[in-house]
């Protein structure tokens, strides 16, 4: 089953001084989603905003917030990203000891469940949970910033993830160092959910936006066949 390829700018390539600006130009220039970076520099080395920014951004579109959460513990926080509007909140399995548990308290909370995992984290982690998620993000970075490469190791993680999810209702998607050159190589391997940051807001306005963006789904679209 093929499901639509979907491209999730992460407004963390965006200008921060003009972020409501950034985020409804990429819904302009054909996003699909809007991904929020969501970083606490305790799980991750970085720092980036919280649910106040996703609060603020949230009337501006009716596009689909999909909220990647790099923070631990991440259980007291979900209750402020679905109140401020995340539609898709995903928690890392790496952040706690009972995923399952955070997974059912977003679900529980009315919102979609995703599960992240890190490069060098087994995808044997989702075989107990895998009932209990709409996305799967499979980071083929390691978290933490933008602009960094594509790893090549998590191609074949994502194909065997991919069967295992076989014809169950979930995303899969893909973050870190997608550019249109690689956008191809997790398509083929079936992912249908490519985030971008760095290589949607290059070129600073809304008509360049709209040339990345169609670049990584032309890959995308192509390589998947
Ligand atoms: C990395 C974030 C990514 C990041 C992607 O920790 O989760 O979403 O913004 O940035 P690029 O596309 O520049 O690799
Ligand atoms: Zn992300």
């Amino acid at each position: 089953m093929h499901r639509p390829i979907r491209i999730a700018p992460s407004i963390l390539a965006a200008n921060f001084a003009r972020l409501g600006q950034d985020v409804t130009d990429a819904v302009t220039a054909g996003a699909d989603w809007i991904h929020l970076d969501i970083m606490d520099g305790h799980f991750v080395p970085n720092i980036s905003f919280g649910p106040d920014v996703v609060k603020a951004l949230r009337p501006l579109t009716d596009a689909v917030f999909d909220c990647h959460l790099m923070i631990a513990p991440a259980d007291p926080y979900l209750e402020a990203f679905a109140k401020a509007g995340a539609d898709i909140i995903t928690v890392h399995a790496e952040a706690g000891p009972h995923l399952h548990r955070s997974l059912q308290a977003i679900r529980a909370l009315g919102k979609k469940a995703g599960v992240s995992i890190n490069p060098a984290t087994p995808e044997s982690v989702l075989d107990y949970v895998i009932d209990q998620v709409d996305l799967i993000l499979v980071m083929s970075v390691n978290p933490g910033f933008g602009g960094q490469k594509y790893i090549p190791a998590v191609t074949e993680k994502i194909a065997r993830i991919h069967k295992l999810i076989g014809d169950r209702p979930i995303e899969l998607e893909v973050d870190g160092g997608i550019t249109a050159e690689t956008a191809g190589i997790p398509a083929a391997a079936g992912v249908n959910v490519l985030v971008a940051g760095s290589a949607v807001y290059k070129g600073d306005d809304v008509e360049a936006y709209r040339a990345n963006i169609a670049a990584i789904r032309a890959a995308a679209e192509k390589a998947r066949g």
